[in-house]
């Protein structure tokens, strides 16, 4: 009696779906084959002093590294630009060392790839990205830290575009300077030099601070200069003195005749909000724009 189709089917049935079983768990297991740093540089292995698009390619040494990620404070809720991000390491580093979210602008297509495959060699994949582009047309606004290791001139061009970021920004600069923006923070070493900037809110202007439960009040006019201030108090006879802006955060001490007062606020919105100290006694006030 010859056998029902179904059976004469069975055995290559059963070998196809061995086969398919098989070919899925080679697959599986190519796709998660560990990709090791060696294996990256296999495709592409830059050297030190070639040419990039506006400057050439010399990494940040381990030590800096980690030091220009610990003056800015880096930690798990922060989102690290690193602006020509060359191999990637110190989005590596911010994400592996301290659990931040991270993204590499790097224009050099190969060397983008190369800082991606070393994300994934790093088992950092899940928070750090490397995108290839001009980091003179990139959005980084999104970042709550910058780190940048430049040129002078890029980092000027770049200026601009940091000081309109979200008061309170870090910004953290491998050798150089921004010009006149002078740091908040410098660390010179033997492993090379690292500058500190915190973007500043912008407070120029006029103030008129109201005393929230009471009578007093004063008025202040305020010049700033990135996140120095100077300026005066009342009729314009008395100045202000130790003036500055860490990110929104403002201080500055003036007196008026013998009275010396010294005000700690914050900008929130379109006020400040601040602790007023004046022969001993502390009050808050809220200071307008007039
Ligand atoms: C001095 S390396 C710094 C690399 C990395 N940030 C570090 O500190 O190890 C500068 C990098 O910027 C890249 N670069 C130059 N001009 C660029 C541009 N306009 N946009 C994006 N990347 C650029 C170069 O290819 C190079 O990889």
């Amino acid at each position: 009696m010859p056998m029902p189709i179904r059976h004469r089917l069975q055995p290559w049935v059963t070998a196809w779906g061995a086969g398919l079983i098989l070919i899925s768990a080679i697959a599986a297991q190519a796709l998660s084959a560990e990709v090791r740093r060696e294996d990256c540089e296999k495709s592409y292995k830059p050297s030190t002093g070639q040419a990039g698009k506006d400057v050439v390619w010399v990494p940040t040494n381990d030590p800096l590294v980690t030091r220009m990620l610990e003056m800015a404070k880096v930690g798990k809720n922060d989102l690290v630009y690193d602006l020509g991000a060359g191999d990637g390491k110190i989005a590596i580093a911010a994400a592996k060392q301290f659990g931040a979210r991270a993204v590499g602008v790097e224009y050099n297509p190969d060397m983008a790839q190369l800082a991606q495959c070393m994300v994934k060699a790093e088992g950092v994949g899940d928070r750090v990205k490397v995108v290839q582009g001009d980091i003179f047309e990139t959005d980084f606004s999104a970042a709550s830290v910058v780190t940048l290791y430049l040129l002078p001139e890029l980092n000027l061009r770049l200026r601009p575009t940091i000081l309109k970021m979200k008061p309170g920004t870090r910004v953290v600069s491998h050798s150089f300077l921004m010009d006149d923006w002078r740091p908040d923070e410098s660390s010179v070493s033997t492993d090379g030099a690292a500058y500190l900037w915190i973007v500043p809110a912008g407070v120029a202007g006029q103030w008129t601070f109201k005393q929230q439960r009471g009578n007093d009040s004063f008025e202040v006019t305020l010049e700033q200069a990135f996140q120095k201030l100077s300026g005066t108090v009342g009729k314009g006879t008395d100045e202000i003195s130790n003036a500055e802006m860490d990110g929104n955060r403002i201080e500055m001490m003036f007196s008026e005749g013998d009275v010396q007062t010294r005000l700690k606020g914050e900008l929130k919105g379109n006020q400040i909000e601040a602790q007023v100290t004046r022969n001993d006694v502390t009050s808050t006030f809220i200071g307008t724009r007039r």
